[in-house]
């Protein structure tokens, strides 16, 4: 039903750790969950292969620009949470990957550069917005808690 799109142009900011943490959370507490691993890297299904997978979640991989707009339709039918892990990048299938998403978190570290890529990834979620005619449901913030 909920479709949460993880994305921001920096690598190593925590959208994969961010879809992880979430995605598990909420299958432990029963919700039927799916990951899409929207990156051509594979990092969500290549932890699949070890991880010890709450009963009510699923991964599915090897989503392109051709089929993901299909699969978050499908997986949101079926699932009470869809979070979609994207490549670091703004193209054609992080587009339509948010265009399909009722919230878009951008993940970041507190760094100079996450910020900048953070703030390039915002107006690029902005620009989309505009040119399907839809306001943009996205949001910002650390991805880790401070240290103490
Ligand atoms: N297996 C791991 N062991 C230790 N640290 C890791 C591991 N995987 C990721 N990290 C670290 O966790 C932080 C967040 O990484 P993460 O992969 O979640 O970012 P990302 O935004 O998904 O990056 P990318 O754009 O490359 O997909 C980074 O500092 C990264 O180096
Ligand atoms: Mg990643």
């Amino acid at each position: 039903m909920a479709v949460v799109s993880m994305m921001t142009t920096k690598g190593g900011a925590g959208k994969t750790t961010g879809t992880l943490i979430l995605g598990t959370v909420l299958a432990e507490q029963g919700a039927s969950v799916c990951l899409i691993d929207a990156d051509p890297n594979q990092p969500l299904m290549k932890w699949a292969k070890d991880a010890n997978i709450p009963p009510s979640m699923t991964i599915i991989g090897d989503v392109t620009e051709e089929n993901i707009i299909e699969t978050i339709e499908e997986q949101s039918a079926k699932n009470s949470f869809v979070i979609v892990d994207l490549e670091g990048s703004a193209n054609l299938s992080t587009g339509y990957a948010i265009t399909s998403s009722d919230l878009i978190l951008i993940p970041l570290q507190p760094s100079k550069l996450d910020a900048d890529e953070a703030a390039k990834t915002l107006k690029f979620i902005v620009r989309q917005g505009r040119s399907s005619g839809k306001e943009m449901p996205a949001s910002s913030g650390r991805a880790y808690p401070r240290p103490m």
